[in-house]
């Protein structure tokens, strides 16, 4: 079978044979319809998120379960999924106290780029390949820990699906789970990316009365506002903190997030919001870089700093509701999907997204 290979970094993925391995116990096979490319993907190409090389990269998709292995019995084969790269053990400390989100085996896997055991399935010339964790969706087949695998409706196009893994979940779920943001608060977000969208578009769900959209693409502005932006904010014009407390009556917003992955910037998301307000940091920054926030402004403007991980959801409890609020109309996921490539074009999927020219590129299988 075909997958994209990342060799080194810095370079593009090569679609080449693989060889891919039975599951193993707890394990299903996957064969992949959709996967969406995501900046994280990115990142890992950059070094910015340095995993082990060579690596099948994607971690949004969703597909047709191929085989399963010894033992499992929450999927059979046919049964259609929709993948999630944040495995959760139903063991540790944070299972237990029901945040599956930073489970500590998946904290683990998450810079070996490997199944659960720390090995993995993929291999070129008998030598193995690593794969985005629990994922590795860039690829005509992949395996997944059980878990990893969640049922969804046969109704539900594998697009879709597959987006709700990754940017749909980790952006409504900032909001919803993370922020809580009330009605008639005020909102930030920087960032307008596949992630960024859909942090607008759970904002609004939640009945904020302003949300401030920052990116530094005029055309990719403009298209928030059809997920419920208010107000549009181009970073290349300069001081977008300055800007956004122009347009709050010098306050700032209730919550600002930041869906880039940049100090930077989540000094401006922190900077931009008012006393008692919260700063979400979404995007995902290199391991070795710090952030700078002024001491004394978090007890005397009483000002929080939050992280949101997978959007602190549960892949098996937020897909099916998200999937319900677009069939109900309260979610836009059909307009995430603006580009579909094929694996074979998975580079010029990549090229868009560095060039920002997409909510969302897609690869169709
Ligand atoms: N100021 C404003 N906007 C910026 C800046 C900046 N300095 N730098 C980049 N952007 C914008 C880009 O123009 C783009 O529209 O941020 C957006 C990022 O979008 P995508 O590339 O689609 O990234 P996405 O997949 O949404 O991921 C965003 O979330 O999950 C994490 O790892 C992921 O850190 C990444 C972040
Ligand atoms: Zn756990
Ligand atoms: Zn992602």
């Amino acid at each position: 079978m075909k997958a994209a290979v990342l060799h080194n970094y810095g370079q593009d993925l090569k679609v080449q044979d693989v060889e891919l391995q039975e599951p193993q116990k707890g394990e299903v096979r996957v064969k992949m319809k959709a996967a969406g490319i995501c900046h994280s993907d990115q990142h890992v190409i950059d070094a910015h998120l340095p995993l082990p090389v060579p690596i099948v990269l994607g971690h949004e998709g969703a597909g047709v379960v191929d085989a399963v292995g010894e033992g499992v019995t929450g999927v059979q084969q046919g049964d259609h999924v929709a993948l999630n790269w944040v495995p959760s053990c139903g063991k540790c400390h944070y299972c237990r106290i029901g945040r599956t989100d930073v489970c500590d085996e998946a904290s683990k896997i998450s810079m070996m780029a490997t199944m659960l055991d720390g090995t993995t399935r993929f291999s070129v010339d008998g030598k193995n390949v690593h794969q985005f964790p629990s994922t590795g969706t860039f690829s005509e087949y992949t395996i997944v820990p059980e878990n990893s695998a969640v049922p969804i409706s046969k109704d539900v196009p594998f697009e879709l699906a597959a987006l709700v893994g990754c940017c749909v979940i980790t952006g409504v779920g900032a909001v919803m789970n993370t922020a809580k943001v009330e009605p008639g608060s005020t909102v930030a977000v920087i960032g307008a990316g596949g992630v960024g969208f859909n942090v607008i578009q759970g904002a609004a769900l939640a009945g904020a009365k302003q949300v401030i959209a920052i990116d530094m693409l005029d055309e990719k502005l403009e298209m928030t506002k059809q997920f419920g932006a208010t107000h549009t904010i181009n970073a290349k014009d300069g001081d977008s903190v300055g800007a956004v407390l122009s347009l709050t009556e010098r306050l700032g917003v209730d919550y600002a997030f930041e869906v880039i992955g940049r100090p930077e910037t989540i000094q401006n998301a922190y900077n931009m919001t008012k006393k008692t307000g919260m700063a979400v940091v979404v995007g995902i920054s290199a391991p070795n870089e710090s952030v700078s926030v002024n001491a004394f402004s978090l007890p005397n403007q009483a000002k929080t700093l939050a992280g949101s991980w997978l959007g602190q959801g549960n892949p098996h409890v937020d897909y099916p509701k998200l999937l319900d609020l677009n069939a109900a109309g309260k979610l836009e996921l059909e307009a995430l999907v603006s580009q579909t490539f094929t694996l074979d074009e998975v580079n010029e999927g990549l090229a868009a997204l560095r060039a920002g020219k997409n909510i969302r590129g897609v690869i169709r299988f």
